[in-house]
């Protein structure tokens, strides 16, 4: 018997990383997975987006341990492409139970004015809201909403301090997201129907190993001219965590995603919890 036998997850940005991973664990307590990725790279972010192969990939690990999926490329930008990836799902599993609002990026290329501030509010907050909004007309009794926040956004000088436009907007977006669960759970907490969200410290996902991060952790090298490497800042990475790690594990949120998916936490609802190894203990917090 599986925590989730009979229920229908519907996860965002399951091509990888910590989406990919919440569609695996909670396939493997017996959920039917709907995931969608855009499998498109985003001109405002430095790093790749997930690839129709790695959205196989998910496939196939999903299937490895006996679960069902429906995995479509849809942006969570367009809420018609997020529509009809959902009714896919739906035509297939009859109905969606989970929902994990997870897809999410850096956008730290200005490639206008202000093109990832924009990028980053469309896919870190407005992109979560979509994926609220397709799912709604479905949510029925003891659904769980669960969207992924970072700690970035609850603590100051983090991702806004980058110098670039998109940094500001993750962090803000992030933010924002405290807000929205606060409010939003309390009108749906009467239908039974419960929203979270989880705020992650540093990640072992492609989000965090890229350059532009890299160098965020290390100004010391990018001010003599230098450009960080991952052994650079893997020396830094331990220092926003008192816990004596340099980040946590993709594994380590889904845990979190199953408890939240699953009836063991029927009554909770409306929370911002921190997954964070402490992090927020030391830094400066900007919303509580
Ligand atoms: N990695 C970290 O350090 C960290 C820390 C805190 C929070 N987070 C958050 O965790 C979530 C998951 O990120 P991750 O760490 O697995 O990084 P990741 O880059 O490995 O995965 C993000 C996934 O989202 C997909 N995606 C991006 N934009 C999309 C869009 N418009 N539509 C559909 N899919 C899209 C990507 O293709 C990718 O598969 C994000 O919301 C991120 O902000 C990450």
């Amino acid at each position: 018997m599986g925590k989730l036998d009979g229920k229908v997850a519907f996860i965002t940005g399951a091509g990888r990383g910590q989406g990919r991973s919440h569609a695996v664990r909670l396939a493997s307590e017996g959920a039917n997975i709907i995931a969608v990725d855009i499998c498109e790279d985003i001109p405002t972010v430095n790093y790749e987006m997930a690839s129709p192969e790695d959205l196989a990939q998910t496939v196939k690990e999903v299937e490895a341990v006996g679960g069902r999926i429906v995995a479509v490329k849809a942006d969570v930008r367009d809420r018609d492409q997020l529509k009809a990836a959902l009714d896919q799902g739906i035509a297939e599993f009859g109905k969606v139970d989970v929902v994990c609002a997870n897809a999410g990026i850096l956008p730290m290329k200005d490639t206008t004015l202000i093109a990832g501030f924009i990028d980053g509010m469309d896919v870190d907050f407005v992109g979560a809201h979509n994926t609220v909004a397709v799912v709604a007309p479905h949510l029925q009794s003891g659904a769980s909403i669960i969207i992924t926040g970072s700690t970035a956004g609850l603590m100051k000088n983090t991702t806004e301090a980058m110098g670039k436009t998109g940094g500001v907007a993750y962090a803000f977006a992030k933010r924002l997201i405290f807000q929205y669960v606060e409010t939003l759970a309390l009108q749906l907490a009467p239908h039974n129907i419960r929203l979270n969200a989880i705020h992650p410290t540093n990640v072992n996902t492609r989000l965090l190993h890229n350059d532009d991060l890299y160098a965020s952790f290390r100004p010391d090298i990018v001010a003599s001219g230098g450009k960080p490497t991952k052994e650079d800042a893997m020396l830094a990475f331990p220092h926003m965590q008192p816990m004596p790690i340099p980040y946590i594990e993709p594994g380590d949120v889904s845990a979190l995603v199953l408890f939240l998916a699953s009836d063991d936490s029927r009554y909770i609802t409306g929370l911002n919890i921190r997954l964070d190894a402490g992090a927020m203990l030391k830094g400066e917090i900007a919303i509580s």
